[in-house]
């Protein structure tokens, strides 16, 4: 079995990180959402994998290169822009040729992975194995409706009145079957070719299409407030380490990790929280839930339930709460008893009334 993950895509619902970034990049207890993808991708025994990548091609592989740190060997497919999940199985055609592949959304997360479902999937090999979970709201999702036996009915691509409450979840398993699909359907109404609709064409064509309904923790880290609700259910399992230095006078309670060269002072660190290699915490309360990136520095401050990425600055300010924020970015008190705010394009400032 090969995999296809798909790396592409704007990422307007998370600007605006995603105007400086790639969505997939996005850190969950300070490891991006693609590694986790990835490191997935492996546990499944799965070693070759194309990645759909678009304009933020050199930035992904920067990070990821070609997969030897996670095991797998990398193969970049080049997007020329977001055309739909189907697309990217047909520009992927010649890279899969007639093997089955696991297709995972590279902003989706499951930190209990998929082991399960890919056996079920690997044991009967019907055209497409789905991934499914019920939510309360099923209108931003793919939803499907299945019979009793796990068999797939029907499925449409977020539907303004959803016949079911089961969810897409973005993990699909497929053998060569779906080329055929891709080749068949017409670009959705957002002028996508969706795989949802290629999907849905398999089953009318009478190919055997089942679902899985999975029961482990799922998230597509589409927005700031997933982003957030993943990196404290990740946090839930972190295990104390130190690396680098804590003097006497600081407290840590819980599971806290301390990166490599990085240093806490004077402060009261409630587990669980991660400070990324070479920050500097001084005098400050910081969590519980808090990710703290790499060359970060806190000083004078107070944060929980919060990511803080790489190389910014936080000083003297205290209950920042629920907060992300972004690459080298600066908070800081003023003296001058006005607030002042350099935000970039769809930033989002909330300040106690
Ligand atoms: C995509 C799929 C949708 C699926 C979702 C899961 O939507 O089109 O069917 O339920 O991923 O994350 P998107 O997040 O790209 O809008």
């Amino acid at each position: 079995m090969k995999a296809l993950v798909l790396s592409g895509g704007a990422g307007t619902r998370l600007r605006p990180f995603s105007y400086s970034m790639s969505k997939q990049l996005i850190p969950i207890a300070n490891k991006p959402v693609l590694e986790h993808v990835l490191e997935n991708i492996r546990e499944l025994g799965v070693k070759d994998v194309g990645i759909i990548v678009g304009d933020r091609a050199a930035e992904i592989s920067a990070v990821v290169g070609d997969g030897g740190r996670f095991g797998i060997r990398l193969t970049y497919i080049r997007q020329d822009r977001p055309r739909g999940l189907a697309h990217c199985v047909a520009i992927a055609r010649d890279y899969l040729a007639d093997d089955d592949f696991v297709m995972y959304l590279g902003d989706n997360m499951l930190p209990d992975g998929v082991r399960g479902v890919a056996e079920e999937f690997t044991a009967r090999r019907p055209a497409a194995h789905l991934v499914v979970q019920r939510v309360p709201d099923a209108r931003s999702f793919g939803v499907v409706e299945t019979d009793t036996n796990g068999g797939v009915l029907r499925l449409v691509e977020k539907p303004s009145v959803p016949r079911s409450d089961l969810a897409l979840v973005g993990v699909y398993f497929f053998t060569s079957a779906i080329h055929q699909a891709v080749t068949a359907i017409r670009p959705s109404s957002r002028g996508e070719l969706e795989i949802t609709d290629a999907v849905e064409w398999l089953v009318r064509q009478g190919a055997e299409v089942r679902a899985t309904e999975y029961s482990g923790y799922w998230k597509d880290t589409g927005r700031v407030e997933d982003v957030l609700e993943c990196n404290q259910q990740l946090l839930d399992k972190l295990k104390s380490s130190t690396a680098g230095d804590v003097d006497v006078g600081s407290e840590l309670t819980g599971q806290v990790v301390v990166g490599p060269g990085a240093r806490v002072v004077r402060s009261r660190i409630r587990g669980p929280v991660v400070i990324g290699a070479g920050t500097v915490v001084e005098d400050s309360q910081i969590g519980p839930y808090v990710s703290v990136g790499r060359d970060c520095v806190l000083r004078d401050s107070g944060l929980s339930h919060s990511i803080v990425l790489d190389g910014a600055s936080v000083s003297q300010v205290s209950g920042l709460h629920l907060s992300v924020i972004g690459r080298s970015a600066i908070v800081r008190a003023t003296g001058s008893g006005q607030h002042r705010l350099v935000v970039g394009d769809h930033t989002r400032v909330e300040v106690v009334a």
